[in-house]
């Protein structure tokens, strides 16, 4: 997605700059070009010379050390980020003071900004930094972040820089082509738990992987996006609305509440598709052989496939071996739009790989995509949605 984007990362003097390194090599990794100019008090955190081999491209510092550069890089930037954003450069931002090169560079950039604010709590809620991050809000600066949590001087609170991956997504989202503005989609990831007992029960290995990349796909290509999640060690994504399910009845019941208001629904999570006939409310206890008796969990596809005005639904066919038929009668007999399959024996394919390799049937045709990212899958099947949509 950040293929041939120019990205202009500022780098201010916050504790949070030695995370820029991070965030050059991701962006870099995805595809992007990125040029960072630094401030002095930056160069006390992280050095100029990390963040040029993390970019592979030279990092600017001073002001009148390459004259014109103020108005050069930005000129040729597509995005500029600001991260970490100290309460100064909010401050230089909001009322136009450019007293060296970054400050500068700011003044004369003419496309979308994104800073990362990252301060002390009591700086973050100091009333001069919250009217300098409104007047940069109004002015259509885009924020992510900053984050509750542990800060730098060892206390709590609010002003931690937002998690890496966020604000490479906020960049990401900037650039993505907004095709699904008018769907809302409700994904669900992730492996359910059938208890049989208060402390055990029986699950699978789904990592929710595949889901939360489709809810992140869906997410920057302008749907609104619910997402409804088993047990996953996965962290939730920003900006949709986030339901986790245990069980399988836990799934069924958040999926019919929210199916209401979607156009799409979209069931990735692998929902057992069987339970224990009876849960006891007590811990079993040892004693000899046990014998479990289960019974058909929940079917939401089937429930669903019936209903009369039911959204677009898409499934998911995780088969052993290159059993498409199955699929293919999964797709008929619940009524869906489309399915997904993906043999999950073959390398590379299945749970808990950042990878899958699948073919997506429709009522019109197959397409058999070669093994790619979890990520370009959700793309592909978000674009075969929307082609039949159309
Ligand atoms: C150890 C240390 C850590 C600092 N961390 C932060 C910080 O996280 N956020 C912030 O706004 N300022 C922080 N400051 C203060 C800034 O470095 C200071 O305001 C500086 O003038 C910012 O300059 P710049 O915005 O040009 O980079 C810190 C200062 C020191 C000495």
């Amino acid at each position: 997605m950040l293929k041939n984007k120019s990205v202009l990362l500022g780098v201010t003097g916050g504790v949070a700059a030695y995370k820029t390194i991070d965030l050059t090599r991701r962006l870099t990794e995805n595809g992007a070009s990125v040029t960072v100019v630094m401030t002095d008090a930056a160069k006390n955190f992280v050095t100029p010379l990390s963040l040029e081999i993390a970019s592979g491209n030279k990092v600017y510092t001073d002001l009148f050390g390459s004259p014109m550069a103020h108005i050069d890089l930005p000129a040729r930037s597509d995005i500029l980020v600001i991260a970490p954003a100290t309460a100064n450069i909010i401050a230089k931002i909001a009322n136009g003071i450019s007293d060296d090169l970054l400050s500068t560079c700011i003044l004369s950039f003419r496309g979308k900004m994104i800073i990362a604010p990252s301060m002390n709590w009591r700086m973050y809620e100091n009333p001069a930094v919250q009217n300098n991050l409104k007047t940069l809000m109004d002015r259509g600066v885009i924020r992510v972040g900053p984050e509750k949590g542990a800060l730098a001087c060892g206390e709590e609170g609010m002003g931690r820089m937002s998690d890496v991956r966020d604000i490479i997504r906020a960049i990401e989202f900037q650039f993505a082509e907004k095709d699904l503005l008018n769907e809302r989609i409700l994904v669900t990831a992730g492996p359910t738990r059938e208890y049989l007992d208060p402390v055990r029960f029986l699950s699978n290995r789904s990592s929710g992987k595949m889901g939360y990349a489709i809810a992140e796909a869906a997410l920057k290509r302008g749907a609104e996006v619910t997402l409804i999640s088993g047990f996953s060690p996965l962290q939730r994504p920003g900006g949709i609305k986030f339901i986790s399910a245990d069980t399988s009845l836990d799934m069924f019941h958040a999926v019919l509440r929210e199916l209401r208001l979607s156009t799409v629904l979209i069931m990735s999570a692998a929902v057992s598709d069987f339970m224990p006939a009876e849960k006891s409310d007590n811990k079993i206890g040892k004693s000899g052989e046990f014998l479990l008796r289960l019974k058909p969990a929940p079917d939401i596809l089937s429930e669903i496939g019936r209903m009369e005005k039911r959204p677009f639904i898409i499934g998911f066919s995780a088969e052993t071996g290159k059993k498409i038929g199955n699929a293919k009668k999964k797709l008929r007999e619940k009524n869906m739009d489309m399915i997904v399959f993906n043999d999950i024996t073959e390398e590379g394919s299945g749970f808990d790989t950042d990878t899958n390799k699948v073919v997506i049937i429709d009522k019109i045709k197959d397409t058999e995509l070669p093994l790619l990212s979890k990520d370009e899958v959700a793309d592909a099947l978000l674009d075969r949605m929307a082609e039949i949509k159309a």
